[in-house]
């Protein structure tokens, strides 16, 4: 078997060898002990979000992240509704695109990508537009890696008597988030983000009372909501056949956050992570594309360097070929890679991957103290 390279990615992630393990065995999906675990992280879930107080409920849906969205948006917003989604980058866009698709009336507003959603816009188009429901939008956009302000998007949405969900796939787990506190109606989330368990299936972090109140509005069979909660609630089970490995592994992964301190610890590990990665990739000569303060510990994107023998692909492969894999770039106002510094990876895992990066530059002959990067 060969060894894995280590992701700096936004997921899947680099797990711990002990969460792998925790995957080599069987687990019957209607076992006691399945559903022990089930309820078991379910619990956890709320309490990492701070909502464990009995007005929220967590909810684990089946597949990726985009299919938990896809749950939450094709199962909460009645026919009545509208969806307004503030947009900084593609997973602003994906949510408008399941919207559409869905058949949601839905209002988009766009936004520059290396700015966060300026709320104060976002005030003036719900008062401006009475029709509107429900607000989307993500809090760490991670085609960029910017951090948007969600507390005060929150009170805002609120404020104007509107639902707010928010996309936290790529931050929650690795950023403290007070759901109830920044007054986020519904939450989503994935296994294989900050919490580093294996990809599998989401979860979302919904408010009771408005969970209840969508009874009806659900346009999908696998993926309703309400029915998969009603499930999990009356007998403990997954409607369909559950991922019960993710699960495992999941288990593992919330006793090794608690073991780091929690979302703190975590977040002080990540934030190192992105601090060392920064002064290398600086002293290499490459630009970030984020100002530092709209910068988060999740993700970094690097502008492509303008150098006449750069050349991505061969930057990439070269590096994959070291054993570090980095990821392309996804903002679509200026050409970018990006470096995630979340999942099982430490500073001396960074200090290798910039040394790696120092020696294919100059196996590429390409010395970027003078370079000038892509607009
Ligand atoms: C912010 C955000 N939203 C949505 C997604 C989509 O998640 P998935 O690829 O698991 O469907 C991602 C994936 O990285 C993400 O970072």
């Amino acid at each position: 078997m060969s060894q894995s390279k280590l992701l700096f990615t936004p997921g899947p992630l680099t797990t711990s060898e002990t969460v792998k393990q925790a995957m080599l065995r069987d687990l019957g999906s209607r076992d006691a002990e399945f559903v022990s675990l089930v309820s078991h992280i379910r619990r956890r879930l709320l309490e990492l979000g701070q909502v464990a107080n009995g007005s929220y409920e967590a909810i684990l849906m089946q597949g990726s992240g985009t299919f938990a969205i896809e749950s939450v948006l094709s199962s909460l917003v009645p026919s009545s509704g509208k969806l307004l989604v503030a947009i900084n980058g593609a997973y602003g866009h994906r949510m408008a695109k399941i919207a559409t698709v869905l058949g949601i009336s839905c209002k988009t507003m766009v936004f520059e990508e290396a700015t966060p959603v300026p709320v104060e816009r976002v005030r003036r188009a719900l008062a401006e537009d009475p029709a509107i429901t429900h607000v989307a939008t993500v809090h760490c956009e991670t085609s960029t890696g910017i951090v948007n302000p969600i507390a005060e998007l929150g009170r805002t949405v609120h404020n104007a008597g509107r639902i707010f969900m928010v996309d936290a796939m790529s931050s929650f787990g690795g950023i403290a988030i007070d759901i109830a506190g920044q007054q986020i109606d519904f939450l989503v989330s994935s296994a294989n983000k900050c919490i580093q368990g294996v990809p599998g299936f989401a979860f979302v972090l919904a408010r009771r009372d408005l969970l209840l109140a969508a009874e009806g509005c659900a346009r999908s069979v696998s993926l309703d909501l309400l029915a998969q909660w009603r499930e999990l609630e009356n007998d403990g089970q997954f409607r369909f056949t559950p991922p019960t490995h993710a699960l495992l592994a999941f288990e593992q992964a919330l006793q090794e956050l608690e073991a780091e301190g929690g979302v703190a610890g975590r977040a002080a590990r990540y934030a190192a992570n992105q601090q060392v990665l920064m002064n290398g990739m600086t002293e290499l000569g490459f630009d970030a594309y984020l100002a530092p303060e709209h910068q988060s510990h999740i993700i970094t994107s690097f502008r492509l360097p303008a150098h006449e023998r750069f050349d991505f692909p061969s930057f990439y492969r070269r590096l994959s070929e070291l054993g570090f894999v980095i990821y392309a770039g996804k903002a679509s106002q200026a050409d970018c890679f990006r470096v995630g510094t979340i999942g099982h990876i430490f500073p001396q895992d960074i200090r290798a991957l910039v040394a790696a990066i120092r020696r294919v530059l100059r196996e590429m002959q390409v010395d970027l103290s003078h370079a000038v990067t892509h607009p």
